[in-house]
């Protein structure tokens, strides 16, 4: 499948990075990037080749630097709802892909960039990665999540904190209050993002799959039904070929051959 303004680059392993690819423009999220992120999550969702996901950004400078602005000065009321809700869909379509899917933060993610790092499962940054919220100087507010993801990952008060300051703050920053996982050098950074989808694809892929659909559920529903939840798909992961397959292994001190189902 060939894009405008994505790259990517699938290995062997069926790891795939995605290089957002607008460097002069700091990799600012156009209407071209969210259609092509949407139709990139479909494509990777329904090739069985595809088994993890890499975003990052073109350049040393910046992983997306936001929305773009040039586009939200032609938006009106309507116009910029349908922009958020172009947005939402596709960001939901990554984070549910059903695949691991990792953001290696290279540089500024800022506005659109930190919701699109949001809506990736694991976040690496290099130690020149700025976060932040900067919508309200603009006189906008978050349009893909950002209102919605950062008070789950970082708490109300932090998230209420960035959202209404416009903030930015540093990889060190990020990572002592939740927003990302690991720091890392910028040269390490890709080599390591791809170390850690390799680590997850030595896992059984049906029960990875489970995992990110029971937590997704999850933090959407009450606790009792989250918890009743986690029991049925517990049950299909005890009715899988993988548990039989990793349970015997274990047992007969030999590695897993997964199949997925
Ligand atoms: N949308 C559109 N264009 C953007 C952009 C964005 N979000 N962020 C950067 N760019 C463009 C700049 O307009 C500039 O284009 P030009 O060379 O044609 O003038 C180019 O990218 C380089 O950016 P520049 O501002 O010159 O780089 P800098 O190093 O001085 O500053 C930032 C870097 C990230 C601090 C600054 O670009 C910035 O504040 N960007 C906007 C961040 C933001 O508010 N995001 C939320 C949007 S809702």
């Amino acid at each position: 499948m060939s894009y405008t303004t994505l790259l990517t680059a699938q290995d062997a392993d069926g790891i795939v990075v995605v290089t957002i690819n607008r460097p002069d423009k700091l990799n600012a999220l156009n209407d071209a990037v969210i259609t092509e992120l949407a139709a990139l999550a479909a494509w990777a969702r329904a090739d069985a080749s595809v088994r993890a996901l890499i975003l990052t950004g073109a350049g040393e400078k910046a992983f997306v630097a936001g929305a773009d602005i040039a586009e939200i000065t032609q938006t009106d009321a309507t116009t910029g709802a349908q922009l958020a809700a172009k947005g939402h869909a596709a960001f939901r379509a990554l984070e549910q892909l059903g695949k691991p899917v990792i953001a290696a933060v290279n540089g500024f993610a800022l506005g659109g960039g930190c919701e699109l790092a949001m809506a990736c499962h694991v976040r690496y940054a290099s130690p020149n990665a700025k976060f932040g919220q900067p919508e309200v100087k603009l006189g906008l507010i978050p349009g893909y999540g950002g209102t919605v993801r950062l008070p789950r990952l970082v708490g109300r008060g932090r998230a209420l904190e960035l959202l209404m300051s416009s903030a930015m703050i540093d990889a060190t920053e990020a990572h002592r209050i939740g927003l990302v996982n690991k720091v890392v050098p910028q040269e390490a950074l890709l080599d390591d993002v791809k170390a850690l989808a390799r680590s997850i694809l030595q896992m059984g892929p049906l029960a990875v799959r489970l995992v990110l659909e029971t937590v997704d559920r999850a933090l959407d529903l009450p606790l009792e039904a989250a918890l009743a939840h986690e029991a049925a798909q517990f049950g299909v992961a005890c009715g899988s070929d993988d548990k039989r397959e990793g349970t015997s292994a274990f047992l007969e001190k030999r590695p897993a051959q997964f199949s997925g189902r």
